[in-house]
C-alpha cells in the first residue's frame, strides 16, 4: 500500500509538468493506486492560485487523458492540487514553502520534490530546501527527484553530485531516466532472465553485433534552449541508449533489489573500452538535419528552427561504436544511434547472431544466407521477433526468412507512460529503476572525449535531410561491409 505523500512540483507550469507528470498522476489516480489524502503542490512563477491551476491542469489533461477526462475523476484529483507562487531564485520563497507544507495539516509529511526545472536549476533549488530543513523532516521521509541531464559532462555531473550530497542522503536521491519505466524496457530483463534458451547464445561466440537504435521523426519542438546546449549525445545517448545497453549486456543480477541491479549496471559502463579522443572519429559520427519532409509535411532545417543559433554544430544525430571489454561481450561491436526528424520513430534493440559454421543450402555464399536476429522493438510495437530460417515451399531445398514474435506485436503497453510507473516507485521508495550516481559517472565518462573533440570542432557538421535515415556516411562505422542499419520492424505479416 503507498503511503500518504505530497508531490512538490518545481516546474510546475513547464513542459515536463503538463506533458507528463500530470497526466501520469491523473492517470495513477484513474487505476485507484493514489493514496486517499495525497497532495500535489505545483510551485511556479505564475500569479495563480489553486483554482487558476487547477483549471489549465483540467483544460491540459482534456487532450491528454486516455480516454478522454473524465469530469467526476477529474473532480477528485483536482481536489489534491494546490499552486504555489513563487521565483526559484527568490530564497525567501523557501521559508514560505515550508510553512504552506508544515502547517493547516493539508499536506502529508511524507514529501517528494520533483525538479521538473532546467538542469541549471538543480543544485540550486536542492539546496534552498535543506537550508530550510526540508531535506529532512520527523513526520516522514524526504525524496528528491532529479530529471536528466545529470550534469552536462563528467566533471560538471561530479560538482552536481557533491552539492547534493552535502544536503541529501544518496537513499533520497531520485535520479530518472524514464526509459527504464517502460514496459518494454523492463521487458529485456524478464526476457533474458526469465527464459532459459537464450542464455547460451548470450554472448561473444553467437552474436555478431547488436544495435540500438532511437529515432525519432520529430524535431525539437520548443526545446531549442535545452536541446542546443545539449546535443543528441548528451540528450539521448549518455542517459536511455547506454542504459538500454546496459541491460542488453549485464550479467544476471543476484535479486531484483536496486543494489544488484545497479551493481550488475554499472559493471558494463565500466567495461566499455574508453575512446581515446584521437579514436572519435572512428568511432562515433555525428550530423544536423536540414530541411526536408517528414511525413508529408515539409519541415524546417535545425538551423532554421526558432531559438536555434543561426551558426550552431550541435548534433541532431549521432551514431556511436562502442566494445564492452569482458568475457561475455569482448569484440562484439555495439553500435547507437539516435536521431531527431528521421524518417519514422522507432527505438530498437536489433541482435544479430553469427552465421552457421557450415552452409549446406543452395545459396552459395554464407554471407548470402540471412543470419539470425532478434529484434526487440521498445516503441512504437512493443514486441519480441526471432527472424529464423526455414525451408520455403516447394520441390527445392531453399531457405527464407520466418518471423516468431511475442509479445503485444503492434499493441503499445496499453497506452500506460513510463512515469506512472516511475512516480509509483518514488512513491513506494523503490529506486530499482532509478540512477545510482556512479551510473550516471560512468556513462559520462563514455560520452566525454566525444564532447571533447566536438566541442573543438564547431566549424563543420555532417548534415543530412529531415524525413531520411540519416547520414550515409555514418556507415562507416560498420565493422565489415555486410553490417547495416535496421531501421524497424516491419509488421506487414
Ligand atoms: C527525452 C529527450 O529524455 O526523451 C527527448 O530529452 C526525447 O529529446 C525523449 O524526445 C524521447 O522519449 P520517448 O519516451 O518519447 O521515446
Amino acid at each position: 500500500m503507498t503511503e500518504s505523500c505530497t508531490f512538490v512540483i518545481f516546474g510546475a507550469t513547464g513542459n515536463l509538468a503538463q506533458n507528463k507528470l500530470l497526466p501520469a498522476l491523473y492517470h495513477l489516480e484513474q487505476a485507484g493506486r493514489l493514496p486517499a489524502d495525497m497532495r500535489v503542490l505545483g510551485v511556479g512563477r505564475r500569479d495563480w492560485d489553486d483554482a487558476g491551476w487547477r483549471k489549465v491542469v483540467q483544460q491540459d489533461l482534456e487532450s491528454r487523458a486516455r480516454g478522454g477526462l473524465d469530469a467526476e475523476l477529474f473532480a477528485r484529483f483536482s481536489e489534491r492540487l494546490d499552486f504555489f507562487q513563487g521565483d526559484l531564485n527568490d530564497t525567501a520563497i523557501y521559508a514560505r514553502l515550508k510553512e504552506r507544507l508544515e502547517s493547516g495539516g493539508r499536506y502529508p509529511g511524507n514529501i517528494a520534490f520533483y525538479m521538473a526545472i532546467s538542469p541549471a536549476d538543480f543544485g540550486v533549488v536542492s539546496h534552498e530546501l535543506a537550508a530550510v530543513g526540508l531535506n529532512n523532516g520527523a513526520d516522514g521521509w524526504r525524496r528528491v527527484v532529479i530529471e536528466k541531464p545529470f550534469g552536462s559532462d563528467l566533471e560538471s555531473a561530479e560538482i552536481l553530485d557533491r552539492r547534493l550530497h552535502r544536503d541529501w542522503g544518496e537513499h533520497q536521491l531520485y535520479r530518472i531516466d524514464h526509459y527504464l519505466g517502460k514496459g518494454t524496457i523492463q521487458n529485456i530483463l524478464v526476457f533474458r532472465f526469465a527464459n532459459l534458451m537464450l542464455e547460451p547464445l548470450w554472448n561473444r561466440n553467437y552474436i555478431d553485433h547488436v544495435q540500438i537504435t532511437h529515432a525519432e521523426s520529430r524535431g525539437i519542438e520548443q526545446r531549442a534552449g535545452y536541446y542546443d546546449a545539449a546535443g543528441a549525445l548528451r540528450d539521448m545517448v549518455q542517459s536511455h541508449l547506454l542504459q538500454m545497453l546496459t541491460l542488453v549486456a549485464m550479467e544476471p543480477p543476484a535479486s531484483l533489489d536496486a543494489d544488484s541491479l545497479h551493481d550488475e549496471k554499472v559493471k558494463v559502463l565500466r567495461s566499455i573500452r574508453p575512446i581515446a579522443q584521437s579514436a572519435v572519429h572512428a568511432h562515433a559520427f555525428r550530423a544536423q538535419y536540414t530541411r526536408g519532409s517528414v511525413g508529408g509535411e515539409k519541415v524546417p532545417g535545425y538551423l532554421e528552427e526558432a531559438g536555434v543559433p543561426a551558426d550552431s554544430s550541435t548534433e541532431t544525430y549521432c551514431a556511436l561504436r562502442l566494445f564492452i571489454d569482458n568475457w561475455r561481450w569482448r569484440n562484439v561491436p555495439f553500435y547507437l544511434r539516435t536521431g531527431k526528424r528521421l524518417a519514422a520513430n522507432n527505438s530498437m534493440i536489433s541482435i544479430r547472431f553469427k552465421h552457421p559454421p557450415q552452409q549446406l543450402f543452395r545459396e552459395t555464399h554464407i554471407d548470402r544466407l540471412e543470419p539470425n536476429w532478434l529484434l526487440m522493438n521498445i516503441q512504437p510495437n512493443d514486441c519480441l521477433r526471432l527472424e529464423l530460417q526455414v525451408k520455403q515451399p516447394g520441390l527445392e531445398l531453399l531457405t527464407e526468412t520466418q518471423r516468431l514474435d511475442a509479445a503485444s506485436c503492434g499493441l503499445a503497453e496499453a497506452g500506460i507512460d513510463a512515469y506512472e510507473a516511475l512516480l509509483l516507485d518514488v512513491m513506494e521508495g523503490d529506486s530499482s529503476l532509478f540512477l545510482r550516481y556512479d551510473e550516471v559517472q560512468w556513462a559520462w565518462r563514455v560520452v566525454d572525449p566525444l564532447l571533447k573533440v566536438w566541442a573543438m570542432e564547431r566549424d563543420y557538421i555532417h548534415t543530412y535531410p529531415a524525413g531520411s535515415w540519416g547520414p550515409p556516411e555514418a556507415n562507416r562505422l560498420f565493422l565489415r561491409e555486410d553490417q547495416d542499419w535496421r531501421n524497424r520492424l516491419e509488421t506487414d505479416g
